[in-house]
């Protein structure tokens, strides 16, 4: 099973949406098997809550269904998790100095690694702002998806 966790900070709005993202993306090229898609955030904050209304709306509309729970990032999940997906440099760094060793680093990396067509370096929050900052994750999410999972499937 090769397993790979979306991080950002609050894991109400940006992980999630790239965890539904994906898991959509895997449903439409028909590649579900043998993979465990999950996130979190690196606040505990909203520890339990479903993700932002305001993105799983603007997600719903694209057909996509954001159903994942909020929760922290676990000492665990650096063993557990293939890939460790960072949506911005702050948790970028923060993980990357949670973790223990090269092989756990060498699991971090910024989804703005896999864009194709657009040049962002960080997929940015829209907690604060209006309805077009969750468009623009959900598409730079897209855009992202197909570099994404050649990576996914080159996993040793
Ligand atoms: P996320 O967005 O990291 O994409 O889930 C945020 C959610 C909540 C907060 C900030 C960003 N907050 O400050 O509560």
């Amino acid at each position: 099973m090769k397993k790979i966790l979306f991080i950002c900070l609050g894991n109400i709005c940006r992980s999630p949406a790239a965890e539904a993202v994906y898991k959509a993306y895997l449903e439409k090229v028909g590649e579900t098997a043998g993979l465990f898609v999950d996130s979190a955030g690196t606040s505990s904050f909203h520890e339990g809550n479903p993700a932002d209304a305001r993105m799983r709306e603007h997600a719903s509309k694209r057909g996509i269904d954001i159903t994942s729970t909020s929760r922290g990032v676990r000492r665990d999940d650096f063993e557990e998790f293939d890939l460790l997906i960072t949506m911005d440099n702050s948790n970028f760094n923060i993980l990357s100095n949670k973790a223990i060793g090269d092989d756990q680093k060498k699991k971090i990396i910024p989804f703005c690694d896999f864009l194709e067509s657009r040049s962002e370096s960080e997929v940015p929050d829209p907690y604060y702002g209006g309805d077009q900052g969750f468009e623009d994750v959900l598409d730079i999410l897209d855009d992202g998806m197909n570099k994404l999972h050649e990576k996914v499937k080159n996993l040793s």
